[in-house]
């Protein structure tokens, strides 16, 4: 799923099909998928920046931001767990949601867990943009981290099932461009949301999230079911009309046999996750795992979600933080387009540990012009060095875009053999929730804490990251999946240890 490029790879057979209509408009509806992730990862920094928001949800909050200069402490002045629970709680829910998500999107398919997904963004629109309450406001952010973790589980398996083998690698990264279309769309509409008098902008701006909701939703009634899915639940014949359908040919054969025996391998496995736990399926686990952990620890989202409030504490006007906000959104899109185009060519761990240099470099830049400038009670950062910061900003967001933030996703999905395969992929989820939420919840008591030096933690990690991708993560450009066994992991001075055993059955 995925939050962002959540398909799965590719298999090394290419079967005859035609990129019809129907996959042309479920690439749609994954585009919708992912623009409402990304939305609601961008909406939140920028509502939170609006006084008439804070005024009527967090006033006290708004008492703080409304205070002169020396009054109080400016690391400090957004410092409150209910703003940060407005942010985090979505994506509580979106973890507890995942589990649920894993069950439906067996047992009653993809297009069901979409059509889920959808009434939860509709209700979870709905309610935001009619709170009245903070309680109906984080209500209305549960809701949508429900439909966060139902869309990101349906929406990249039923792209991947659906997809052409030959685009499908493109599309798993498509889907993460999408999130940063979505981000930046938010920070756009933001940005001209602050400016309606009368200070209900803010409802603007969580009630857009209704468009994507609603093609979501109505996208999931309209589309087939994918043919594996239909499959794997006992639908043959109407699993074999829309396989023949979707690629536009009568001859379908030698898929929907694969399809047919790949269902039943899945079936045989009685025990998924513990399948995950056996010797051989280690290293793909351990790599999922430090790669979501570490995505999360380069403190994106302490950008994604508080830019605006960020570019506040640095002296910026309200006006000027979500103008700037903009401009690292638009970055971020431009930057994953990057990713799309190299991933292939100069290899995974290349970008990996490029970007580890920039994003190290950028941070600590960051941490040296705040700490000089920005202290606790005197703000004497000039505009000049203010734009350095969001220029230092743009460097590490461009960095992470090409690399962490779209191969965070792609290698897991590539890596992990077929019949954990989707097991794996809802640890992965799991686990990005789970750190996106630590960071949603703590950025803002840690920038009042540590101050500066956040930037400092957050590069700390940037290297411990870098290093692991120097010694232990292997290059899986351009590798088969049926050889990743074979070409990637036992080749490696440190993984093939545990790949002495071939035995790759459910032992339960
Ligand atoms: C991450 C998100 C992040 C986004 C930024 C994704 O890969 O999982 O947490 O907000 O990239 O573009």
């Amino acid at each position: 799923m995925p939050a962002a490029g959540f398909s799965v790879a590719p298999s090394a057979v290419e079967f005859e099909a035609k990129i019809t209509p129907v996959v042309i408009i479920s690439c749609m509806m994954a585009a919708t998928g992912g623009l409402m992730f990304g939305y609601d990862i961008g909406v939140s920094g920028g509502v939170t920046s609006m006084p008439s928001f804070l005024k009527e949800f967090f006033p006290v909050v708004y008492e703080k931001t409304q205070q002169h200069q020396g009054d109080d402490n400016n690391y400090c002045k957004y410092d409150n767990e209910n703003l940060q629970l407005f942010t985090s709680s979505l994506y509580l829910a979106a973890l507890t949601a995942t589990f649920f998500a894993s069950y439906t999107t067996r047992a009653l398919g993809r297009k069901q867990t979409m059509l889920i997904a959808g009434i939860f963004f509709i209700v979870g629109t709905i309610l935001n943009a009619s709170a009245v309450s903070l309680l109906m406001l984080i209500l209305g952010r549960i809701s949508l981290g429900c439909g966060v973790g139902f869309a990101n589980q349906a929406v990249p398996l039923f792209l991947s099932e659906i997809a052409p083998t030959r685009i499908r690698g493109a599309l798993n990264i498509l889907f993460q461009f999408d999130v940063t279309i979505g981000i930046l769309l938010a920070n756009l509409i933001n940005y001209g949301t602050s400016k309606i008098e009368g200070g209900w902008g803010w409802r603007v701006s969580l009630a857009l999230a209704g468009v994507p909701a609603f093609l979501l939703t109505l996208g999931a009634i309209l589309v087939d079911d994918t043919p594996n899915s239909l499959i794997e639940r006992g639908h043959l014949e109407k699993g074999k009309a829309v396989l023949k359908k979707i690629r536009g040919t009568e001859n379908v054969e030698p898929e929907y046999l694969e399809i047919l025996e790949a269902s039943r391998i899945a079936q045989e496995v009685k025990h998924p996750f513990k399948n995950l736990l056996m010797r051989q399926n280690r290293p793909p686990l351990v790599i999922a795992i430090m790669l979501q952990i570490f995505q999360q620890l380069t403190g994106i989202n302490a950008i994604m979600f508080y830019a605006p409030v960020l570019f506040n504490t640095v002296g910026f006007g309200n006006d000027a933080a979500l103008y700037s906000s903009v401009i690292t959104g638009a970055v971020n899109v431009l930057s994953t387009l990057v990713s799309i185009y190299s991933v292939d060519k100069i290899g995974r761990r290349m970008l990996l540990l490029e970007a580890g240099v920039q994003m190290f470099v950028s941070q600590t830049i960051i941490a040296v012009l705040l700490g000089l400038k920005l202290q606790d009670s005197a703000n004497d950062m000039s505009r000049g060095m203010a734009i350095v910061v969001v220029l230092m900003v743009c460097s590490f967001v461009s960095s992470f875009a090409w690399s962490w933030g779209p191969l965070g996703w792609l290698i897991p999905s590539e890596t992990f053999p077929l019949e954990t395969r989707s097991a794996g992929q809802s640890v992965t989820v799991c686990v990005n929730m789970v750190f996106t939420f630590v960071i949603a919840q703590s950025f803002l008591s840690m920038l009042c804490h540590m101050k500066f030096g956040i930037f400092l933690f957050f590069s700390g990690w940037v290297l411990v990251m870098s290093l692991f991708v120097l010694f232990l993560l292997p290059e899986t450009k351009g590798v088969p999946l049926e050889e990743m066994t074979e070409k990637v992991w036992k080749q490696h001075w440190f993984w093939k240890k545990f790949m002495d055993n071939t035995d790759t059955k459910d032992s339960v």
